[in-house]
């Protein structure tokens, strides 16, 4: 899917398809260090963070794991409520286990902040994130971030796995959309 496709949908684009290539390039590079050695096990939060968990475990050296669970924020549309219900939950065990969350992005950071308190309670030996985009502006709690691609400002975005009504996360791109399309 490409721009030509959604034309009309979108007010700009934020980050193309080879900056976001860039960022990951230098991500795994900063990951692959710090792991050298190390067991690692990758836990992809669906359905947003499908394409970041690809195309950055694509571009480890280092040999990973790969785990995914879903999570649900109760709350209207696209405001997060911090109160979070497990809809598909882990097939590994933790215990011992480096866990590094690969995330789409962070809002408000209450959906990551209680996700790591879950994990953590596992007995796992570190667990780290790794989010594509992080908006400072929308933090309501302190989440610590080992990874982050980009900061963006405080607007809605599409695309790169992100949606908007299940629509738009196969543009490789991320971008923001036309106000026609919210109404
Ligand atoms: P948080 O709990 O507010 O940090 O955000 C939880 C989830 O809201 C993210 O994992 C995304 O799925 C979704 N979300 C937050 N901001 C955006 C956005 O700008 N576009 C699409 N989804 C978003
Ligand atoms: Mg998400």
């Amino acid at each position: 899917m490409d721009q030509s496709d959604v034309a009309g949908d979108l007010a700009d684009i934020l980050l193309t398809e080879e900056q976001l290539g860039t960022r990951l390039d230098e991500m795994a590079a900063q990951i692959d260090a710090d792991y050298a050695g190390k067991d690692l096990l990758l836990v992809g939060v669906l359905k947003g963070a499908v394409m970041v968990m690809a195309d950055l475990s694509r571009r480890l050296h280092h040999p990973v794991e790969m785990d995914w669970m879903a999570v649900s924020s109760y709350g209207s549309g696209t405001r997060s409520s911090g109160v979070v219900r497990i809809l598909k939950d882990l097939d590994s065990d933790l215990s011992g286990r480096n866990v590094l969350i690969a995330e789409d992005i962070i809002d408000s950071g209450l959906t990551l902040s209680w996700l790591v308190q879950n994990l953590r309670s596992r007995g796992p030996a570190s667990v780290e994130i790794a989010t594509m985009l992080r908006k400072p502006e929308a933090a309501k709690v302190d989440v610590d971030v080992r990874y982050v691609g980009f900061d963006i400002p405080n607007e809605f975005v599409v695309g790169y796995g992100l949606d908007y009504a299940e629509k738009y996360r196969n543009l490789p791109f991320i971008g923001t959309l036309a106000p026609h399309v919210y109404s």
